[in-house]
């Protein structure tokens, strides 16, 4: 197990998204969403600097996710793997990434929301050890209504003598 969870990590690369990574990047959102972002959204989200991250594997772009970082808290505002790249630990990679760029970046928590219905997404987050802290009523639009959110949030621990010392 270990030695082919390696084998992906080998395999995947990272870079930051740039305006042409977009159509890539919408063709994951728009499989993904019933509302997906526009190529707007994702624009704004460059320009303003936010930790904009494409993940890649030998057939192309295979996953993406979008941070903001103010100070001490960082926000995972969107992520998506590939339909056909799904359930293979694209995914788990991606957020290790996110996870390691928001501590290096100096935050001491990192919030999400996500659809109540997303049971994949949820259970992924919660393999990571975050923690529902709350619900945001119908924060997400559906074709017919609109859905709730879970507000989950994970504390980053600074705790770097543990992280690379056994003394
Ligand atoms: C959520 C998403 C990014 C997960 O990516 P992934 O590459 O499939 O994830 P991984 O293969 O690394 O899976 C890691 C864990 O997530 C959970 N998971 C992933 N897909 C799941 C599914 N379909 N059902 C239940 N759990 C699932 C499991 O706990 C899994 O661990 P396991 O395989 O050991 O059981 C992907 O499903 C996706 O892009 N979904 C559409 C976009 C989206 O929902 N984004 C989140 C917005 S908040």
């Amino acid at each position: 197990m270990a030695i082919e969870e390696n084998k992906l990590k080998d395999q995947l690369d990272y870079r930051y998204m740039t305006e042409s990574d977009l159509e890539a990047v919408l063709e994951i959102e728009t499989l993904s969403n019933p509302f997906p972002w526009t190529e707007q959204n994702f624009i704004d989200c460059l320009r303003r600097g936010y930790y904009c991250l494409i993940q890649t594997h030998s057939d192309g772009v295979s996953g993406f996710a979008i941070q903001s970082i103010a100070l001490d808290e960082a926000h995972l505002l969107n992520i998506g793997v590939s339909s056909s790249k799904r359930r293979q630990g694209f995914g788990t990679d991606l957020l290790e990434k996110i996870i390691y760029a928001s501590e290096a970046m100096g935050s001491d928590q990192i919030f999400l929301e996500v659809r109540v219905s997303n049971a994949a997404a949820t259970s992924l987050y919660l393999d990571f050890g975050f923690k529902q802290i709350g619900v945001r009523k119908d924060y997400y639009r559906l074709p017919e209504g609109q859905e709730d959110a879970l507000l989950m949030s994970k504390s980053l621990k600074k705790d770097w003598k543990n992280r690379f010392f056994n003394n």
